[in-house]
């Protein structure tokens, strides 16, 4: 298997590109920020050095044409349908989107609701920007991670203008299910709320369908804004590239007008990596799905074994693993032990909502060894502090 033959040796490459491997020192084991340390679709690299062969000077500022029709072609596999080029706004990532959304679709003062822990940017833009995050906090149930949906009722106040979904979720890695995005729409309709939805984890699905809340209706359609891109599917975060669509062209204008001067431009190379993923890669991600879901069931397992004092639930999807050690005696300093002692970078769970001390957010998008080795070192450590 491809994925396999990675080492922590290769990975930390000597120009130090990679910021996951050159944040720690050498001897840690980064397993944090989202990007997986798999060699990109060989589809991709070629169509970026077929663009080289072009000029690469400004493109045209709404896009290549055939990538706009790629990714409705890909939105509609989802049954997000009746987009036309005019429905799409790229933008430089996801991230900015994001950003945008906020500015856009409130004004300072306004509240936001979003499911917590979430994605931390979500809550940095509504921090920054002097908006009120009121937060959702998802709950653990028999079953799985729930929405609150009385305590969402609770969070309405007259000053509340937005709902911010991240669908799969980042970092408990839920699909919502239909009947919950029903009623997230309804919600949303109910009290004239807009909707950010971040949907860039989509195509990274073990169980369950990924179904876009803006496809559940034309009312709900026209209040939402869904965002995507290709860098967490495809590998590419490097390259940037992301889009905002909604049926309502008004919300893009919005975002458009708030970005004006500092969204720049569509990147080329990015753009002609997204096509060819979308176009080429898709036996790759079909290899890459298969082998992060081996990598999951093993982290399930071996926490059911080695760590049953860990909370966890397995993720349905994205490949991240959001680990409770909130009852550990070093609860309070956990991102801190394992760094120092486990020596694995792990990403501090207290930056996804203010409850969140105490919990750690696993990236298992490497090789089964090396996702083996992080968790024996984090295992030893529980072992001996407890
Ligand atoms: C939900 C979500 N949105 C956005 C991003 C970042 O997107 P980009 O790198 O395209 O800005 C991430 C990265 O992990 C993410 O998990």
């Amino acid at each position: 298997m491809q994925f396999d033959n990675l080492s922590a040796h290769t990975l930390r490459d000597p120009h130090g590109y990679s910021g996951k491997w050159h944040f720690y020192p050498e001897d840690v084991l980064p397993m944090w920020v989202a990007d997986m340390d798999f060699p990109i679709s060989p589809a991709i690299r070629e169509a970026i050095v077929e663009r080289l062969q072009e000029r690469i000077g400004y493109p045209q500022m709404s896009g290549d044409k055939q990538l706009l029709n790629r990714i409705i072609q890909h939105q509609q596999q989802h049954g997000l349908t009746g987009l036309a080029p005019e429905n799409l706004l790229l933008t430089t990532s996801v991230v900015p989107a994001i950003y945008a959304s906020v500015l856009a679709l409130s004004s300072p003062g306004d509240e936001a609701i979003t499911q917590v822990p979430v994605y931390h940017p979500f809550l940095f833009a509504l921090h920054e920007h002097h908006r009120v995050a009121r937060y959702n906090p998802l709950l653990r149930t028999a079953s799985g991670w729930e929405i609150d949906f009385e305590q969402l009722e609770s969070l309405v106040t007259p000053r509340t203008r937005l709902l911010m979904l991240c669908n799969p979720q980042n970092p408990t890695g839920r699909v919502f299910r239909r009947d919950e995005l029903e009623r997230l729409a309804e919600f949303a309709l109910r009290h004239r709320l807009w909707v950010m939805s971040d949907e860039l984890w989509a195509d990274l699905i073990y169980e369950g369908k990924h179904i876009p809340i803006a496809s559940l209706g034309p009312e709900i359609a026209q209040r939402t804004v869904t965002l995507s891109g290709p860098c967490k599917t495809y590998n590419t975060a490097g390259l940037g590239g992301g889009v905002a669509i909604s049926h309502n062209r008004q919300i893009l204008a919005a975002l458009a007008q708030v970005s004006k001067g500092i969204g720049g431009h569509p990147n080329v190379l990015s753009m002609a990596a997204w096509r060819a993923a979308l176009e080429h890669a898709q036996d790759w991600l079909q290899e890459v799905r298969a082998y992060l879901k081996v990598n999951r069931d093993f982290i399930t397992s071996f926490i059911h074994q080695h760590l049953p004092q860990v909370g966890y639930l397995p993720p349905e999807g994205t490949y991240l693993a959001w680990l409770d050690f909130s009852r550990a005696p070093f609860a309070q300093d956990a991102h801190k032990v394992m760094l120092e002692q486990a020596k694995v970078g792990l990403n501090d769970g207290k930056i996804f909502g203010p409850q969140y001390q105490g919990w750690l957010r696993l990236n298992f998008a490497t090789s089964r060894n090396l996702v083996q080795e992080a968790l024996e070192r984090m295992a030893r450590v529980v072992q001996t502090v407890d």
